[in-house]
């Protein structure tokens, strides 16, 4: 196991991020639920520990009435969370609108519809004053709870104009940020007229952090090339002011993964998923439904290796959680229609009577039941055409102690560079490439399954969340006291 260091003092540290690790439903007028959110960040955030975090963002509603913002403030506080309120019009030009249709496919290099990257229609343009007047929001209320001495941490492309703003504000703040998404060739960033604002916000950050060498060095790309700034090995410098960038891949909290297995909760589960897919190898699909999971490109390949091997269509099921998220994007909407409709298909083609290969659910999983059908996995399949890094192959290989299955994953997924010499790296749009890794991972020998596993576990239990949030504050205090220190030479 990792040994964990405890902080003797307790720093405490803003956490800033679009949406807060607790969403809240409505339940009266002062009366709130709240509920854990899926999600990436959320997950190895819950992981942090030796900091006095506070986290700052968006409570998934909008609430317009004082008693609601009043009561659901306070009912937040319990879970160390300060909300920022959204209106429905904010909600819909800066998140749907600019983060959503806009900068997410721009940052994983997939094209969106022509219109909305003119900068002269009305809505892009609106789209991107929202998005200023959004990320001033969330300023406001760190602002408001700045104590001196705190670390500010941003998080992601919803907040790439926060750390100027934040530095108006106060240019003594520590201020981070980090992107969980991929940043793309400078080639693609080029392309958005709000190119050079939004780099030049993230510049006002002490330090920059990404996931790979490879996201960090397309940033330095971009900020050289569009904003004629000088790159070095340690970042970007404007005039003497350095703004550090560096690489800084994240993790999950490996151990609770592995405690829950023993959870009778998780037992009860495995149990009854056995008895269900008895007989059946089972390969898993978790994603949330986005187009950058690549989930049509993962049912074409499980298809192609059905028409292969005939002999496996009453052997093996595909079991494909689609997680529903920006549902009010309609390029979303699209995609579980394509999705519906190649399930629809391939089951079709090659269920019986009793049984269908792909098993399709539009919905989240609660922890317990997804670490059971972790363990109890033959197979993962991760077939992301971009993925940040993707933790949901950590939390499968977590959970495989005991199974040792086979993770085929993307090699454009992030976590291809950490867990690339474990698993069956796959290019998804290669559709006969993934069929034929799909029956090599079937048909993959005890001891070479376990030597992979291995090697990947050994990667996910070493390398935590909570080992990542404390390299990149670390960094960050270091940076910080290093321009203090050449401000006074
Ligand atoms: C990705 C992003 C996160 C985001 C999550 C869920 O992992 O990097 O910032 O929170 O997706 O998406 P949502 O739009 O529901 O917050």
């Amino acid at each position: 196991g990792c040994e964990k260091e405890e902080n003797p003092y307790k720093q405490r540290l803003l956490v800033v991020a679009n949406r807060l690790p607790v969403s809240a439903v409505r339940m009266g007028d002062d009366n709130w639920k709240l509920n854990i959110s899926a999600g990436g960040l959320v997950s190895s955030l819950l992981g942090l520990k030796g900091f006095e975090v506070k986290w700052i963002g968006w409570a998934g509603v909008s609430v317009t009435d004082e008693v609601g913002q009043k009561s659901l403030t306070k009912s937040l506080a319990k879970e160390r969370c300060i909300p920022v309120f959204l209106d429905e019009e904010t909600i819909d030009q800066y998140y749907n609108g600019y983060c959503n249709k806009i900068l997410w496919p721009m940052l994983h290099y997939l094209g969106l519809p022509q219109e909305d990257r003119l900068s002269t229609t009305q809505s892009t343009q609106s789209q991107f004053d929202m998005y200023k007047k959004a990320n001033r929001m969330f300023a406001d209320v760190v602002n408001k709870h700045y104590q001196q001495g705190d670390i500010v941490w941003c998080h992601d492309y919803h907040l790439m104009f926060l750390p100027q703003v934040l530095k108006e504000f106060n240019t003594q703040m520590t201020v981070g940020w980090f992107l969980h998404t991929p940043f793309p060739s400078s080639e693609i960033h080029r392309t958005l007229p709000t190119r050079s604002e939004l780099l030049r916000s993230v510049l006002a950050a002490d330090i920059v952090g990404f996931h790979t060498y490879d996201y960090a060095r397309h940033f330095v790309s971009a900020c050289t090339k569009i904003l004629g700034l000088e790159g070095t090995p340690e970042g970007v410098e404007d005039q003497g002011k350095l703004t550090r960038v560096a690489t800084f891949p994240i993790g999950i909290d490996a151990s609770r993964f592995i405690r829950a297995l023993d959870l009778p909760e998780v037992q009860e589960y495995i149990t009854d998923f056995r008895e269900r897919f008895a007989g059946r190898k089972l390969i898993l699909g978790v994603d949330r439904l986005d187009m950058i999971k690549g989930i049509p490109q993962k049912l074409l390949a499980f298809e192609k290796f059905l028409e292969e091997n005939p002999d496996w269509c009453s052997k093996v099921v595909l079991l494909q959680i689609a997680v529903p998220t920006r549902t009010d994007v309609p390029e979303y909407q699209k995609l579980k229609s394509k999705v519906h409709e190649i399930v629809g298909r391939v089951n079709g083609r090659f269920g019986t009577l009793t049984s269908v290969p792909i098993h399709h659910l539009d919905r989240s999983l609660d922890f317990h039941a997804l670490c059971g059908l972790y363990a109890l996995t033959d197979v993962a399949l991760v077939t992301s055409l971009r993925d940040g890094m993707n933790l949901v192959s950590y939390e499968f290989v977590a959970c495989q102690a005991l199974k040792k299955g086979v993770l085929i994953l993307s090699e454009f997924a992030g976590a291809a560079q950490s867990l690339g010499a474990g698993a069956i790296l796959v290019n998804p749009w290669n559709i006969p490439e993934v069929a034929s890794a799909i029956s090599y991972a079937l048909n993959m020998p005890s001891e070479e399954r376990e030597k992979r596993h291995q090697l990947n576990f050994m990667h996910v239990t070493t390398h935590t969340a909570q080992e990542w949030a404390k390299m990149f504050v670390s960094e960050l205090d270091e940076t910080v006291v290093e321009a203090q220190l050449r401000a006074t030479q």
